[in-house]
């Protein structure tokens, strides 16, 4: 039997529950910049994962899912007609936390499902597929590493010095980390290649990376998902473009 104040406490109780999800959902749209921490229950205080109020240093010995592994997923995996939020092969998603630690096993590795695709033989089976190039032995360990170290949503403030910014010391090793996944290889996105310093430099002088790091109207929003870049990385490009985009 159900009363009428049974009725309305389960009314209730679903009104609170309707309300925490719409708020969960709204989440991930207020957060943008500087480096996003978001809250995180399974954050220790090793990682900075702390809702990004004071975020600590960066310690060598840690892999960082906001610095690390997230970008290196995005590039690799996120790309069009992949794991992308458009497209979402196989109902797999690489672009947030969220979604990411769900092919994941914390602490272990060799339960991972995102260890075994990576580390895969058949070519059949691996990731990424051929034709994209497999992951680095360095990024395979990277991924290790995190899920050794808890998989946790963590991040930290790395030393920002914008002091001496050169194209091979600071905007290619950037290109390298968070971009070329997606613009290089056999079919770069976009078809631009920021494998060489003269196709970056053309997109600098155009206009194109400023507006698309910058996420400004008009131009597609680089990255693609994952966040916008750190204010320290949009700081070091924009003084580059400044210079004249140089290949120093
Ligand atoms: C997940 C894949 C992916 C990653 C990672 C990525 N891009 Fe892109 N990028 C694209 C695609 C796809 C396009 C083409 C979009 C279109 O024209 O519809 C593009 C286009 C661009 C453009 C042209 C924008 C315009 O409005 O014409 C620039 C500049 C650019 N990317 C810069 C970057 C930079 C810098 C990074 C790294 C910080 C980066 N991208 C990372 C997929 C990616």
């Amino acid at each position: 039997m159900t009363t009428r104040q049974e009725r309305t406490l389960t009314f209730s109780a679903m009104a609170v529950i309707v309300t925490a999800i719409v708020l969960l959902l709204m989440l991930p749209g207020c957060v943008h910049e500087p480096p996003v921490f978001p809250e995180d229950p399974t954050a220790g205080n090793g990682g900075g994962g702390n809702g990004g109020v004071n975020p600590d240093p960066c310690d060598p010995d840690t892999v960082y899912f906001q610095s690390d592994i997230l970008p290196l997923l995005v590039s690799s995996c996120a790309i069009p007609g992949c794991h992308d939020a458009i497209t979402h092969e196989e109902g797999i998603r690489m672009y947030d936390y969220q979604h990411i630690i769900q092919e994941v096993d914390p602490f272990d590795p060799g339960g991972s499902e995102l260890v075994e695709v990576i580390t895969e033989t058949d070519p059949d089976d691996i990731m990424p597929p051929p034709p994209h190039d497999p992951l680095t032995p360095q990024q395979i360990q990277n991924i290790i590493t995190w899920i050794q170290q808890g998989a946790q949503n963590n991040g930290c403030i790395g030393a920002c010095d914008t002091t001496n910014v050169t194209y091979s010391g600071s905007i290619a090793p950037l290109f390298d980390w968070k971009c070329t996944g997606c613009h290089g290889g056999s079919n770069p996105q976009g078809n631009l290649d920021f494998t060489t310093w003269a196709s970056v430099n053309t997109v600098a002088t155009d206009g194109r990376l400023a507006g698309a790091i910058q996420h400004e109207a008009g131009y597609e929003a680089m990255p693609p998902s994952g966040g916008m870049l750190p204010s320290c990385e949009i700081d070091m490009i924009m003084i580059w473009i400044q210079d004249g985009a140089p290949n120093n």
